[in-house]
């Protein structure tokens, strides 16, 4: 395997995901963990990512020096961006910040051949995204590529198997970049490519026998991708007695959702599904409420109580593992410099319940999807036969329809969002617009506009269709949705849902907007 160490740039996780892509299994860390023998079990090579930091800060993440010394003797390292340029510092050369700094597409040149360009023609469009730059190569360094604008693009000390370069192959826009990594992990670390969906598979399952050990599992349903596919795998890996499925009903789900959820479960085998009615539970503390945040808190409280209790209610024994479907994106603090190997900060209901304490501090969590990337789930999902509209389903965000229907909740709102949602959804996919867009949704807003129907005056509720692109909803762009389509499904949902009077369409970007409205 490779291991990444990570200084807080936007696409380590990237990095991890290319490599993974050719089947080299790869582990990110903080950046300036300690590099212990331990930690070296199995490490073909080892890439320092890039950073929103400078060298030159005083505070900027370091990486462990006993990494180069590693180098020396013979583990390859790979610097990028951030790393290349720590790497400069740390061997007496020098970097500055640039009166040029390149962000986006450089064209960059090699003139001597080195194994990471092996294959790759001598003149190619990186991506760029950096302030310094390197000023003077560190000792025993060389020169290897430049870009158009004269800035050092690529260094090595083959000597001391180590290379930087400027650029982030990372990037989809950076041409060659997947080839680039491949020589490094393949053929200059000479990491074998065993990362395989088969392997993964095996590999979970037997965790989860080895790690319940005859006990049974707990698991909370959203309807969402990742439980369901950690519901495929429990239910495969264990005898489905032992599987206890909740899904609570909260009202705020999108129409016939709990159906098809438990028709889901059935089909993976399941025989313990407890689908808990807590709609009016949910509904009736939302009445006449507004505040958005105020709403969230109900829901929140909701969840955790009515999860409380019906654990008891129903049986499920105490000494029950909790399984969660945490990703491998959950794990790793993004952004923020120097990541500790954070908590599970993912703005869920389930966070900081009481039960996932409970459990935690018992020692009876088991995350089978924690070494997986989103699309990977994906990918087990489908081979373990959950169907394309599930593993394929666009993101839910826990409040559910609650935020989606801005001011005061009620019961006809609620119907009406999602007739209007379910049309437009299922408009979206017989267009065949579905699979191109990230999310895609419907908001009812507070406000009645006239129209005609017949010879009256009628005051109908408008709606708002939302479609973005986005790779992880940090930020979003609008889907420029096809004109003729737009047209045809407003006129759909202003036909067949009576109250909807008007349909607009959000054509706002994360940032400054957000994806939801509340
Ligand atoms: P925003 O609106 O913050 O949404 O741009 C980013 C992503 O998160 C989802 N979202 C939520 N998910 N609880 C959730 O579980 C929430 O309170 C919540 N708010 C937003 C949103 O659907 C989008 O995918």
């Amino acid at each position: 395997k490779l291991l990444i160490l990570d200084y807080g740039s936007q696409t380590t996780q990237l990095i991890g995901r290319r490599i993974r892509e050719f089947g080299v299994f790869s582990e990110i860390l903080p950046g300036n963990t300690q590099i212990t023998d331990e930690l070296l079990t199995g490490v073909k090579g080892i890439i320092l990512s890039g950073s929103p930091h400078s060298v030159n800060d005083a505070d900027s993440p370091e990486p462990d020096h006993r990494i180069f010394e590693l180098a020396a003797a013979g583990l390859p390292v790979l610097g990028i961006c951030y790393g290349l340029q720590r790497m400069t510092q740390l061997h007496g050369g020098s970097v500055q910040a640039s009166d040029h700094r390149e962000f986006g597409r450089s064209r960059i040149r090699y003139n001597e051949t080195h194994p990471l360009f092996a294959g790759i023609p001598e003149s190619f469009v990186s991506w760029m995204s950096h302030g310094d730059s390197i000023i003077q190569a560190g000792e025993g360094f060389r020169v290897v590529a430049e870009s158009e604008n004269g800035i050092p693009a690529c260094l090595a000390a083959p000597d001391k198997n180590m290379v930087g370069i400027q650029f982030h192959p990372e990037v989809s826009h950076c041409e060659h970049g997947l080839e680039i990594l491949k020589n490094f992990a393949l053929n200059i670390c000479q990491a074998r490519a065993e990362w395989s969906l088969d392997r993964i598979l095996d590999d979970i399952t037997e965790d989860i026998r080895r790690t319940t050990d005859g006990k049974p599992v707990l698991l909370l349903i959203s309807g969402g991708v990742d439980s369901t596919v950690v519901a495929g795998l429990l239910l495969r890996a264990l005898d489905p007695e032992l599987v206890h499925l909740m899904y609570i009903d909260t009202g705020l789900m999108r129409l016939n959702e709990t159906d098809e959820v438990v028709r889901t479960l059935e089909s993976l085998g399941a025989t313990h599904i407890h689908v808990v009615d807590a709609r009016d539970r949910f509904l009736n503390p939302l009445e006449g409420v507004s505040d958005p945040e105020e709403k969230r808190r109900i829901i929140g409280d909701a969840f955790i109580e009515i999860q409380q209790h019906e654990v008891t209610a129903r049986g499920i024994p105490e000494h029950a593992f909790l399984a969660q479907g945490t990703l491998y994106t959950d794990l790793i603090e993004s952004g923020k410099g120097v990541g500790k190997h954070a908590a599970v900060i993912k703005s869920h209901h389930n966070v900081g319940s009481p039960l996932v304490i409970e459990k935690r501090e018992a020692g009876l969590v088991i995350e089978p999807l924690a070494s997986l990337y989103k699309d990977e789930v994906r990918a087990i999902g489908t081979k373990i036969g959950i169907s394309d509209a599930v593993v394929h389903r666009h993101p839910f965000p826990g409040p559910g329809l609650a935020i989606r229907i801005p001011g005061q909740i009620t019961r006809e709102k609620i119907a009406i969002l999602q007739q209007a949602d379910d049309i437009y959804i299922r408009e979206l996919k017989a267009r065949g617009l579905y699979d191109e867009i990230w999310q895609a949704f419907a908001v009812l807003l507070p406000v009645r506009s006239v129209g005609v129907a017949g010879d009256a005056r009628e005051y109908g509720y408008v709606l708002a269709l939302r479609a973005i692109i986005s790779r992880d909803g940090m930020t979003a762009d609008v889907y420029p949705m096809p004109w003729d389509h737009l047209l045809e499904i407003s006129a759909r949902i202003t036909n067949q849902v009576r109250q909807v009077g008007r349909v607009v369409y959000d054509v706002s970007s994360k940032p400054p907007a957000t994806i939801e409205w509340e």
